[in-house]
């Protein structure tokens, strides 16, 4: 079999030990493996990588020391050509002319609904792996790139809660996630945020202002707002306008972490994640799976149909949410 292996759509932490996975197990097993750069916008380019002997083929030695690199050796990109029938009929020809058989794209839903539309002009096997820093996928607990994007805006915001704390202000800081709280909901928690708001649970600016009241009363001197960039208040920007009009208690600053997020070594958790789920895609593209993604659910790995993976977002446990409003006081 000749796999075909790219990422596509915004990078995450964690997706150069996947690409390592996927080549390492598929040589192991005595199949073949070529790197496309940049997607399916790079697909529709041919741009392969080329090895040292002039070959359209990833070896072994293409992957050394990618376990703890940020971002990703076969780069990315968003196609609008392929989301078109001529775009698809075109990549399905240029897969036949290289011999691909099999493909396995790591990105996020942008990437599988791509998959979705491709396996439509195209015969080949395609297992994907869930690469994407919004944990925003049905079919696994964690996606790659999620823990190291956490551990990222973790730091900022101790950091924050430093200077907040010497000049009793309260920082909104803006994480990630276009359609989904995870992020924000993990960073919250995990820094001790006194607010989080998600895209999944209503933000109220006078009850959020009633708190802060209550939290000043009980003598909190800092205050740290976690905002998810997809929630429907608007943003870190807009939801600190409508505060301060609301006279919030506290004075304000704004921070918007943006794709910082997306940078920096890929912490061990999302390492050892990418490092199975790309051994377990190829291993699933020789047993013929096709049209399905891998996952990990319950430390089980696991193949979910594509459109079952971008069906909606991954809804926030409940208790996550519980326990932020319980540990804010
Ligand atoms: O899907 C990953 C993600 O980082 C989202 O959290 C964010 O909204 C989006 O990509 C940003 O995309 P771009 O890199 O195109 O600005």
């Amino acid at each position: 079999m000749r796999i075909g292996v790219f990422c596509s759509g915004g990078d995450a932490p964690g997706m150069n030990p996947c690409v390592r996975a996927v080549v390492r197990s598929a040589l192991a097993a005595r199949q073949e493996v070529v790197g496309i750069y940049r997607g399916y916008k790079g697909l529709l380019a041919e741009e392969l990588l080329i090895n040292e002997e002039g070959e359209p083929l990833m070896h072994l030695r293409s992957v050394s020391n990618l376990s703890k690199q940020g971002g990703t050796i076969l780069h990315s990109s968003r196609s609008e050509e392929f989301k078109t029938t001529r775009g698809l009929k075109k990549a399905a020809r240029i897969l036949k002319k290289h011999g691909i058989d099999a493909l396995v794209p790591i990105g996020g839903d942008g990437t599988f609904r791509g998959a979705i539309d491709l396996a439509e002009h195209w015969g080949g096997r395609i297992v994907g792996c869930p690469g994407t820093i919004d944990n925003d996928l049905i079919g696994t607990d964690y996606t790659i790139g999620f823990a190291t994007a956490v551990q990222t805006a973790v730091e900022a915001v101790d950091k924050l809660r430093d200077t907040a704390e010497s000049h009793d202000r309260m920082f909104l800081v803006e994480v990630m996630g276009r359609h989904s709280g995870y992020i924000a909901l993990y960073t919250a928690l995990a820094a001790g945020a006194e607010v989080a708001c998600l895209p999944e649970t209503p933000t109220d600016v006078r009850q959020i202002i009633r708190d802060l009241r209550k939290l000043r009363r009980r003598g909190k001197k800092s205050i740290m707002v976690v905002v998810a960039e997809g929630d429907e208040a608007g943003g870190a920007v807009k939801l600190n306008e409508d505060l301060i009009a609301a006279r919030c208690p506290f004075q304000t600053r704004v921070l918007t972490l943006g794709h910082l997020q997306r940078g920096g070594t890929p912490a061990p958790a999302d390492r050892i994640l990418a490092t199975r789920l790309g051994d377990f895609a190829v291993r699933a593209l020789l047993a013929g799976h096709t049209g399905m993604m891998a996952g990990q659910v319950d430390g089980e790995l696991v193949l979910t149909p594509f459109p079952a993976t971008v069906a909606g977002h991954k809804p926030i446990p409940d208790d996550y949410v519980r326990l932020l409003e319980v540990m804010a006081s």
